[in-house]
């Protein structure tokens, strides 16, 4: 099968987790960019990226890149570009663009410059034109431009891969599915051991990890990508694909997820059921403050909630954490993402720190190991000892 060069979008810092995705799938000449991979593969290794991937964003195929010196330029490209090729009229589409140039005041004149371009190229051919459909299109296109490079792409995934399709409610701060996803990987957690959301929220970092250990791809929950909607469509082929990743008999991993609040309890259930993974986590409603580990070596990854600013209430409520983590979780391997203020307060040494944006908002994820007995750490001396 014929192979081609892709790009899958994602998260500033998640680009080498992607990365290590893309290779456990199959697909060849995996190159990190900025907030991007680059990967070559066939059209069944696309299916399978937009139905496997936890830390893509989109799978972008280019069709056109060039050098640009005018708005014009982008027109008359546009307009010579056989675009009924890949798609027809009785199909709608839409363009997104991302624009770092002068040659544009804004993105939205660069997108209204293509289409115009795609719409005039099908009335000079037919004498009619596609509609547009910002919000539901068949068909979704990429415009890329850094100063004079132009990059146009098909959007092969549609909405964005974070949209899991299990998402029915969620609480005030939700994470992104792909962030969670990705601080999973970061965690390297071995997907056996214990796993613990104590603040889970709307549930999806615990979602997160009991698909990632029971080997349920995404794709088991989303059924819309864009690419159904593509000239070159094989069913048989993405069925192929779906029964070639369905999990093999394995031994059910199980977490655990707890939260203050019985709202975002309720929240959380209702979500994992549709993911498909209710059997698979535990949940409770309780406050961190009195809850005690269920196992021996618990592995907890979780973010608190922050605000934009550090207020009294949040010194006391990080310290709070830190004493019940001290107390009561020896020998438990802790991540947590927050605002570098906030974890301050914490009072433990974390052994590991990664910087990493949640939205907008500047964040660190540390690794916080706690020691039973007198187990030293072996970099600098002792870390996190227990209290007596
Ligand atoms: C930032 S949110 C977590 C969001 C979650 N990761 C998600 O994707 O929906 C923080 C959560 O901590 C919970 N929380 C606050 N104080 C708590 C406490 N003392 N014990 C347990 N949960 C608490 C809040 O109810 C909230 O759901």
């Amino acid at each position: 099968m014929k192979k081609e060069k892709y790009t899958a979008t994602t998260l500033a810092g998640l680009e080498e987790v992607l990365a290590r995705e893309l290779i456990e799938i199959g697909a060849d000449e995996v190159q990190i960019g900025r907030r991007c991979v680059y990967f070559s593969g066939d059209l069944k290794l696309l299916y399978k990226a937009n139905y496997c991937l936890r830390t893509a964003l989109r799978i972008l195929l280019p069709i056109d890149a060039y050098k640009i010196y005018s708005a014009d330029d982008l027109y008359q490209r546009g307009k010579n570009f056989k675009w009924e090729e890949l798609f027809d009229m009785n199909q709608t589409f839409a363009i997104q663009s991302t624009v770092f140039t002068d040659l544009f005041n804004n993105s939205m004149y660069a997108s209204l410059k293509l289409k115009d371009a795609i719409v005039d190229r099908f009335r000079y051919k037919f004498g009619e034109r596609p509609s547009v459909d910002s919000k539901n299109p068949d068909i979704r296109i990429n415009l890329h431009i850094s100063n004079e490079y132009c990059t146009i792409s098909l959007d092969s995934s549609g909405e964005s891969l974070h949209k899991r399709g299990y998402r029915l409610d969620q609480n005030e701060a939700p994470m992104s599915e792909v962030l969670a996803a990705g601080l999973i990987r970061l965690s390297d957690w071995d997907r056996k051991s214990d796993f613990i959301d104590p603040m889970c929220g709307s549930g999806t970092i615990a979602i997160e990890a009991a698909m990632l250990a029971n080997g349920l791809y995404p794709g088991t929950v989303r059924k819309d990508f864009s690419f159904r909607n593509w000239k070159n469509f094989n069913p048989e082929l993405f069925e192929k694909m779906e029964q070639e990743v369905k999990p093999r008999d394995i031994n059910p991993v199980k977490v655990s997820a707890s939260d203050i609040s019985r709202y975002n309890i309720d929240i959380a259930y209702k979500n994992a059921e549709a993911a498909g993974v209710l059997p698979l986590i535990d949940f409770k409603i309780s406050d961190f403050k009195v809850l005690e580990p269920a196992s021996e070596k618990p592995f907890l990854l979780f973010n608190p909630p922050y605000g934009e600013r550090m207020t009294p209430e949040d010194t006391n409520f990080y310290a709070m954490i830190g004493e019940r983590l001290k107390h009561h979780y020896s020998d438990a391997v802790v991540w947590m993402i927050s605002t570098p203020q906030c974890l301050k307060s914490i009072g433990l040494r974390p052994s590991r720190k990664i910087s990493i944006l949640n939205g907008s908002l500047e964040c660190s994820f540390r690794k916080y190991e706690l020691y039973k007995g007198s187990k030293k750490y072996t970099g600098e001396g002792e870390l996190n000892p227990p209290v007596a």
